[in-house]
């Protein structure tokens, strides 16, 4: 397949060698708006927004990559393949499985669990519940959150199919049989897709509620409040 793609309309080049991934595109813009400068908005299709600029001089492109391992395992299937992109970030919101954890703490994932068939099925050669990032870039973002002062959480994520669980208390069996300290949507599938492609995931979180006190943000402070993670993120444009 060439570009365009079904579902990105950006031409060769239009994107950087690394992409930012929030899940909400309006969350793409609210960063494009924010934070970069000479931004050229490289996607509209299904109004998933994505921008690329230059950050401090240096480029790199954000585009939203939707809800759910489906949605952004087509985003980033295309992104890998077709247009020449090395590094995807995903920077997204998860729901604590762990006490300890605040509202607006930002994690970085070391591994994501899932019960999903999204691997197998894409490659057929994958039967691990796990997938994981890239050491290099976990090394780079480790580093940018230390010179820029921010605590940062590492750990096992689960990558849930379902928001909406019947047995809400399922979760602790999951938090206590993989270790994971939170949930999001979205990582285990990025994450294989880097691997069969030979590129380079990694995925930045901010707490936007917990499962275990029952706080939550409101979606307009999410939209607008995850600067931590972003400037985090943002220091890999090159
Ligand atoms: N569940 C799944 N995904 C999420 C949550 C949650 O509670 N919060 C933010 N992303």
């Amino acid at each position: 397949m060439s570009v365009p793609t079904p579902h990105i309309e950006a031409k060769k080049g239009d994107i950087a060698k690394t992409v930012l991934m929030p899940g909400d595109p309006l969350r793409a813009k609210f960063i494009a708006d924010t934070y970069l400068e000479n931004v050229k908005r490289f996607n509209t299709v299904r109004n998933m927004f994505g921008y690329t600029g230059t950050y401090k001089g240096k480029r790199i492109s954000v585009m939203g990559s939707g809800m759910g391992m489906p949605s952004i395992g087509i985003y980033s299937y295309e992104l890998y393949n077709f247009y020449d992109v090395e590094n995807i970030v995903r920077v997204g919101s998860c729901g604590a499985y762990d006490a300890a954890l605040k509202l607006y703490d930002v994690l970085l994932t070391t591994r994501a669990y899932s019960e999903s068939s999204y691997a197998k099925t894409q490659s057929g050669d994958y039967d691990d519940a796990y997938t994981y990032p890239s050491d290099a870039l976990n090394a780079k973002l480790e580093a940018s959150a230390q010179a820029l002062k921010i605590p940062i959480t590492k750990g096992t994520i689960h990558s849930s199919d379902v928001f909406y669980r019947e047995n809400f208390d399922d979760f602790k069996t999951i938090r206590d049989e993989h270790g994971a300290i939170a949930v999001e949507m979205e990582a285990f599938a990025l994450f294989h897709n880097a691997r069969i492609t030979h590129k380079h995931a990694a995925c930045l979180l901010t707490v936007s509620d917990s499962l275990v006190t029952k706080e939550a943000t409101s979606s307009e402070a999410r939209q607008n409040a995850f600067t931590k993670m972003m400037e985090i993120a943002l220091s890999l444009a090159e």
